[in-house]
């Protein structure tokens, strides 16, 4: 056999090792050693938040109720969505602002009723099994999950929607879910967009709020210092999520749940950086 072949060999091997490991329990963190932050604590003494990227996504279509009863199914700790606002201002919960990839119509979110967006299928596109699921009004997830299961509520492209912080404060506010939090909160408001997340604050200053970077750039000593005077949480990317970012973030005195990750040796390696949460598309897999 070649060199190059052995040496692919070795790499898989050390690979596969690594996720019978983190299989096994603990004991990849044995191998990995003691947490680099407390210095004590194993990465397994911390509880890490299972949270379901737009619900259990991996497993239904994305943004429905069947997803987040997938998510709930499976026993996640908390489930990620996403809010936009229909033409007639109701917050409506989808990720892109069209329907064009998980329906069969095509359209802004912004130009259309609830009434049309609720008309469209948004379960067909990922499997016929699905058929027949429709686009859930944030009140209806509030109503049907509130108190129950946290909810990591994301305002998607504030800055076209305006009014959606008082929209949703609003009916955190109706469902009682602007209490001042608690170990694991019942409800956590997060933006890339940080002047967006502000204007939340000053309406709703209990509900803890999480700031959403995608380039590691971002996370400059001076933005965290800003991010730190209104925000609880630092969501970063899983490419923004190296160590040192971690513990800066950590160091300012927030916590940090890393999205999107959807390999099990990334999460082995992110529980051993004292991430406080993974949000993913298979909660099941941590
Ligand atoms: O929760 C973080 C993640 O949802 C941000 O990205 O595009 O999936 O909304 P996106
Ligand atoms: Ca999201």
């Amino acid at each position: 056999m070649k060199k190059v072949s052995w040496v692919r060999t070795g790499l898989r091997l050390i690979v596969m090792v690594f996720i019978i490991l983190s299989l096994w329990g603990d004991s990849a963190y044995a191998l990995l050693g003691k947490d680099s932050i407390n210095g004590t604590l194993t990465a397994m003494d911390r509880k890490i938040l299972r949270i379901a990227h737009r619900g259990a996504s991996g497993y239904a279509p994305e943004n429905t109720m069947a997803a987040f009863e997938r998510a709930r199914a499976l026993g996640a700790d908390m489930i990620e969505l996403d809010v936009q606002l229909s033409r007639d201002d109701h917050a409506v919960v989808i990720h892109d602002t069209n329907v064009n990839r998980v329906s069969n119509a095509k359209g802004l979110v912004r130009n259309m009723t609830l009434e049309q967006l609720q008309k469209l299928d948004v379960g067909l596109w990922y499997d016929p099994l699905f058929k027949g699921e429709k686009i859930p009004t944030l009140e209806e997830v509030l109503e049907r999950f509130g108190g129950k299961m946290p909810l990591l509520i994301e305002m998607k492209s504030p800055a076209i929607y305006p009014g959606i912080e008082q929209k949703v404060a609003d009916l955190l506010r109706k469902y009682r879910l602007d209490k001042p939090s608690e170990e694991i909160p019942e409800v956590i408001v997060q933006s890339f967009n940080s002047v967006s997340l502000q204007r939340f604050h000053k309406i709703m200053p209990s509900v803890p709020l999480a700031v959403l970077v995608s380039n590691p750039l971002e996370l400059t000593d001076g933005r965290i210092g800003e991010f730190v005077q209104f925000a609880q949480y630092v969501n970063p990317s899983l490419d923004a999520a190296n160590k040192d970012n971690i513990q800066k973030i950590h160091k300012a005195g927030m916590k940090v749940f890393v999205w999107n990750v959807k390999h099990m040796l990334d999460m082995a390696l992110l529980q051993n950086s004292a991430v406080d949460g993974i949000i993913t598309d298979y909660p099941d897999l941590l």
